[in-house]
């Protein structure tokens, strides 16, 4: 059986990528079996539990229910773009790593790409709003109390002075 083909452009943590791909490719196969970046990962595949999240055009989306075609031309972020560099973690990374907010860490990576989104469009938000925000993403770990007192603690800063 044969698949319409597409030609698609999308640019992933600043680097440009050209591939040609079925038409019926999601979003998530694309980034994990084409361009080889695994820190997004699948769970459900039924934009139930968070995992594959991921940011386009600067807003969380899942990228389990996004087609690869559907990106062509926009910027993406993964959880790989997040650091500035090798040797340094992203704020809301070292709050997680700070207040243990992972163990097998599966559900991280949508986490984090989440609060991103968030944290971008309200810098100082509550508990509540946190714990609002944090619904939509699954954790079969941590309880979400820890991962909730990493977020208040990247949020701090936003803050201003004390
Ligand atoms: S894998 Fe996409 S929401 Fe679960
Ligand atoms: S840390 Fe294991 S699923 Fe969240």
């Amino acid at each position: 059986m044969s698949f319409d083909q597409h030609d698609v452009a999308v640019t992933v943590n600043g680097r440009r990528y050209e591939r040609r791909v079925e038409a019926r490719m999601l979003l998530s196969d694309f980034i994990r079996h084409e361009l080889l970046l695994a820190g997004t990962h699948v769970g459900c595949e039924h934009g139930v539990c968070g995992a594959c999240t991921i940011l386009v055009d600067g807003e969380a989306i899942r990228s389990c229910l996004m087609l690869a075609v559907q990106a062509n031309g926009r910027e993406v972020m993964t959880v790989e773009g997040l650091a500035p560099d090798p040797e340094t973690l992203h704020p809301l990374q070292a709050a997680m790593k700070e207040c243990h907010g992972l163990q097998c860490g599966y559900c991280t990576p949508g986490i984090l790409m989440t609060m991103k989104a968030f944290l971008d469009e309200y810098p100082s938000p509550g508990e509540a709003e946190i714990r609002e925000a944090l619904s939509g993403n699954l954790c079969r770990c941590t309880g979400y109390q820890h991962i909730v007192d990493a977020m208040l603690l990247a949020a701090k800063p936003a803050e201003g002075p004390a």
